[in-house]
């Protein structure tokens, strides 16, 4: 009997359906054409407000408490500029904390959406999985060892939160009974019940009970790089003494996201890693903000971490989330498996991202990354020459980068957001004393042009902020 195995499966036809193609072709045009006239930042329609406002009511009633700020979107953006339901168009420079690397409506995304929206199933899971899951963790894992790190497997999943989970549990369940774990001053893991407690916050873990012991380090002082390391290895060596054998995790993002951002260097993390190392204890990267925006697509890789890590998590512009790890920790038990590891789309959507994150050049050390964090860097430093009292900085690392507004407290950053917010630019808090504001940047789409429009906003807005302090 002859194989029909040249034959185009039915899906391969589907997809190669002239119509299909002509769909997109529309579909690409119509968006291109009304995305396109957002160009740059407005204020809201005064016809729509009342609507506007009776839609955020809605959604602080159904939501159980009130959004952090007015932000309903209308559907259309163009790259870092997105409409909002008030008819007002903001630049969007924190991207829902990290997650639109391409910004808004951007032609890849449309286009890696359609193909989701052509799979048979919306979402993916353990027990039916499509040929694109697999693709998408093969590229994972190859970026994650391209430069000798090992690694070998990836689990996708939903959410930052769970590839967090699932790395830990992975790490603890290599070394059971061993149950703690050590992280950082003012870490940020996630919002489940071992990632709030895990996360150094104790406003987030409010009336919840703690899921696993932690033991924190003081994280690297960019103005004191050498007393801070000197400091955490000393307190690193003082937990491996007071609980030997009990720790199954070390923690970190090599740039605090939440807790400030304060970059890691390879001389910080070499120094911890070391003793960790020596005692067996599994290190475990934490990348869900500061994968892509660094000279590497890893900062662990950015800063030349490759030997010492065994687990690494991934999540935001990835579109789908990540765990990648060394055969040595493949458990010996079912511990792990979801009902969804990611929607068709976001795992089409994330192939395009990795696709474009490379062809934009934003990797390397004269990358786009790191060439536009020098440009808006040093229009940061400008800002504080002429507002010495209004704004410090700048302050993060490649496409996370930060001010401190004021006088550093939480009340003065929120104001300073929300003057920004008002005045058409989206940053958002992070820190703890000092609070600060930061910026995820698209990294596929901005350009110098965008940063110049940040800084004027921002210039702007400080004025703005300048009168509010004063009155
Ligand atoms: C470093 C880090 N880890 C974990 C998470 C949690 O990710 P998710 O909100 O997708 O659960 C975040 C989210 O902000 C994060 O910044």
């Amino acid at each position: 009997m002859e194989s029909s195995v040249n034959q185009p499966l039915k899906a391969e036809a589907l997809r190669a359906d002239p119509r299909i193609a002509e769909a997109r072709r529309l579909i690409q045009e119509a968006v291109a054409d009304h995305g396109s006239q957002l160009t740059g930042p407005k204020p809201s329609d005064p016809a729509r407000q009342a609507a506007f406002q009776t839609l955020l009511e809605k959604l602080g009633a159904t939501r159980g408490g009130p959004p952090f700020w007015p932000y309903l979107s209308s559907g259309l953006g163009n790259g870092p500029f997105v409409e909002l339901a008030d008819g007002s168009v903001k630049l969007d420079f924190i991207g829902g904390i990290g997650v639109h690397g391409c910004g808004h409506s951007h032609p890849a995304m449309i286009d890696g959406s359609i193909d989701g929206a052509l799979e048979d199933t919306v979402m993916q899971g353990n027990l039916q999985q499509h040929p694109p899951s697999i693709r998408m963790s093969e590229r994972l894992i190859d970026l994650a060892k391209q430069n000798g790190a090992r690694m070998d497997h990836c689990l996708l999943s939903t959410s930052g939160a769970m590839a967090n989970e699932n790395a830990l549990k992975i790490a603890m369940h290599h070394k059971s009974p061993a149950d703690r774990v050590i992280a950082f001053d003012n870490a940020f893991a996630g919002r489940s019940l071992a990632m709030a407690a895990l996360t150094d916050k104790a406003k987030y873990r409010m009336g919840l009970p703690l899921a696993v012991q932690v033991d924190y380090l003081p994280f690297r002082d960019q103005g004191e790089p050498k007393r801070s390391q000197r400091w955490a290895v000393d307190e690193l060596h003082r937990l491996l003494k007071r609980h030997p054998g009990r720790y199954a995790a070390f923690w970190a993002e090599p740039i605090a996201g939440e807790g400030g951002y304060y970059p890691g260097s390879h001389e910080f993390f070499a120094a911890l890693c070391k003793p960790l190392r020596d005692a067996g204890i599994p290190i475990i990267f934490d990348e869900i903000q500061s994968f892509s925006r660094t000279s590497m697509p890893f900062a662990f890789q950015h800063y030349g971490l490759d030997e010492f890590c065994d687990i690494v998590t991934i999540g935001k512009i990835t579109q789908v989330c990540a765990t990648i790890y060394g055969k040595d920790f493949v458990p010996k038990g079912p511990i792990l498996s979801q009902t969804f590891t990611g929607s068709s789309s976001s795992i089409a959507t994330g192939m395009r991202m990795l696709d474009l994150l490379l062809s934009e050049n934003c990797f390397g050390k004269d990358g786009k990354n790191m060439t536009r964090h020098e440009y808006m860097a040093g229009h940061l430093e400008r800002l504080h020459k002429k507002y010495p009292e209004l704004i410090r900085g700048p302050y993060g690392e490649g496409m996370m980068i930060a001010f401190t507004p004021g006088d550093g407290s939480y009340d003065q950053a929120k104001l300073m957001m929300d003057t920004m917010f008002d005045t058409g630019l989206m940053g958002f808090v992070c820190g703890a004393d000092p609070t600060r504001v930061r910026f995820l940047p698209p990294p596929v789409t901005t350009t110098h042009q965008h940063i110049d429009a940040a800084i004027d906003l921002l210039d702007k807005s400080l004025q703005v902020f300048a009168k509010k302090l004063g009155s």
